[in-house]
């Protein structure tokens, strides 16, 4: 048989029938935003917009939020049909077997785990940065050593003289946070709709005090030029970059397009939604509208207060916190308080993507594509239990020893290639399955799914060679298994069906 074998959306449906029985449509267009803020600000805002100034686009980082939030409203509405026809754990990677075979879904599959295992590793890591800022300005202690902290490709550099003054060894807090929510969700602690409702309304809440309370510091002299003149910028690893002008812009939208990572949570949710057909366009690009407008005004504050030099040095880490101890006068209280608010918010940003990933392994696992053990559930607290205790080995090696920035640009291009996928298989189901219900329909096919996946390629175009190598050496390492095992072992293959053990409680 083929590699282009697909499952047949009949055989899917009555897979998910039996999981997503009961579910109520209760989410209006307005809970339905409020998940997608809820799932979405964290590292990419908080880290990953001072990384795309310092490297890529200085001020102009405004203009690569506007550019990644263009990509992600159209693969966003390509998301929503996908998903409202086929409603059923695992996200994109099953949709492609669907619509585009075995092994694109397995590609697919593969590289969800940059998107997920691999940004919660970012995230991690993001933590990790902010808990030593709480360590050093809130409890007023010391750090965690530099060595405990760091991965063995990070080494402190004295700002003034570039000596080096201290090399990371392995990062602990970061391995202990993605450790310690890997096992409350073995527990099946799943986050409570009240506790993410308060996170939701406290990271809003933060970014707005600092846009409005920033605003005054902003100096002129920072934004100008706003959009650098086009130039390179070689990091202290040796690594260069485009920065400035249209490249620049490009380069920055790969990088923050991290921050818009997770919207597509909203488009998992489309059989739970009242009149889909209305609520979910309003449901992803209104999330997506409202953090757009909040990245913008945010960058804009956060590169008017502080200059590209410090964002390349001394405030490359925890960079808000520092932009505020260091300009803003009398706000040392807002610092304390955003440390604190953001601890809590990226939590349940690793929370979200490790669930997610869990559901992606355990689809996997019950196709025979990774080991069978993958879709075992725990017999009393039925979590697929030994997906996330794999997840956990992945996650914890990336997080203890890759820096941030480069598990950070391996999510984002991991994420828009499976973004593309996504965009043609809208495309393509709609020649070979015209007649297959969807609850929202994307509109202007093919314009809007060609145009997502154009804007995603260009965005992948931005991220640089260093990144193309790395996801094309992720994927081939997944061509190796895919030959090497998944192929042999796939349940559809070897018996013509799936088997279909009970589907672990949905996420929230
Ligand atoms: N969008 C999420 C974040 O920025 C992944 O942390």
């Amino acid at each position: 048989m083929g590699l282009f074998l697909k499952k047949s959306i009949d055989q899917l449906m009555a897979d998910t029938a039996e999981s997503t029985k009961g579910l109520k449509r209760t989410l209006t267009a307005f809970s339905l935003i409020a998940l997608g803020i809820g799932a979405i600000i964290g590292a990419g805002l908080f880290v990953r917009t001072a990384t795309a100034a310092a490297q890529s686009a200085g001020p102009s980082v405004t203009l690569g939020f506007i550019v990644a939030a263009i990509g992600c409203a159209l693969a966003g509405l390509c998301y929503a049909e996908l998903s409202s026809s086929i409603p059923i754990s695992g996200s994109a990677y099953t949709y492609t077997y669907a619509t585009m075979g075995e092994f694109l879904a397995w590609i697919i599959g593969w590289d969800l785990i940059l998107e997920y295992a691999v940004g919660a590793a970012t995230v991690g890591i993001a933590w990790s940065e902010y808990l030593n800022n709480l360590l050093v300005n809130v409890f007023h202690t010391s750090p965690i050593p530099y060595s405990l902290s760091h991965s063995p490709f990070q080494k402190l550099v004295d700002p003034v003289t570039h000596q080096v003054l201290e090399h990371g060894l392995i990062n602990l807090p970061a391995l202990f946070i993605v450790a310690l929510i890997s096992m409350l969700l073995i527990r099946g602690t799943q986050e409570s709709a009240f506790v993410n409702g308060i996170i939701v309304v406290v990271k809003v809440a933060i970014v707005i005090l600092i846009i409005i309370f920033g605003w005054q510091f902003i100096n002129p002299a920072n934004h100008s030029p706003y959009i650098p003149p086009a130039s390179t910028y070689t990091d202290e690893h040796g690594v260069s970059f485009n920065f400035g002008g249209f490249w620049g812009i490009i380069g920055a939208a790969g990088t923050v397009f991290f921050a818009f990572i997770g919207f597509d949570a909203v488009s998992t949710a489309a059989q739970e939604t009242i009149n889909p057909k209305r609520n979910m366009p309003i449901g992803i690009l209104g999330s997506l509208a409202v953090c757009t407008v909040l990245y913008v005004l945010f960058a804009h504050v956060l590169t008017g207060v502080a200059t590209v030099e410090d964002f390349r040095t001394g405030g490359k880490e925890a960079s808000v916190a520092f932009a505020i101890s260091k300009y803003m006068t009398g706000y040392e209280w807002l610092a304390q308080l955003v440390t604190v608010a953001i601890l809590a918010g990226f939590s349940s940003v690793i929370l979200v993507m490790l669930l997610g990933q869990s559901r992606v392994f355990y689809s996997m696992g019950k196709d025979g594509l990774l080991p069978k053990f993958f879709g075992d559930i725990h017999p009393k607290y039925k979590t697929p239990y030994k997906a996330n205790l794999v997840i956990l080995v992945i996650v914890g090696l990336f997080a203890a020893f890759i820096p941030g920035d480069i598990v950070g640009d391996m999510t984002s291009i991991g994420t828009l290639f499976a973004f593309i996928l996504v965009c043609i298989s809208v495309i393509v189901l709609r020649k070979t399955e015209p007649n297959m219900k969807r609850e929202f329909k994307t509109p202007w096919v093919p314009v809007v799914p060609i145009l997502g996946a154009l804007v995603c390629f260009l965005m992948i175009l931005g991220l640089g060679w260093p990144n193309w190598l790395r996801l094309v050496g992720w994927l081939a390492i997944g061509f190796i298994i895919y030959f090497g095992y998944s192929k042999k072992h796939s349940v559809l293959r070897n018996t013509g069906t799936t088997v279909d053990p009970v589907d672990p409680p949905a996420p929230k």
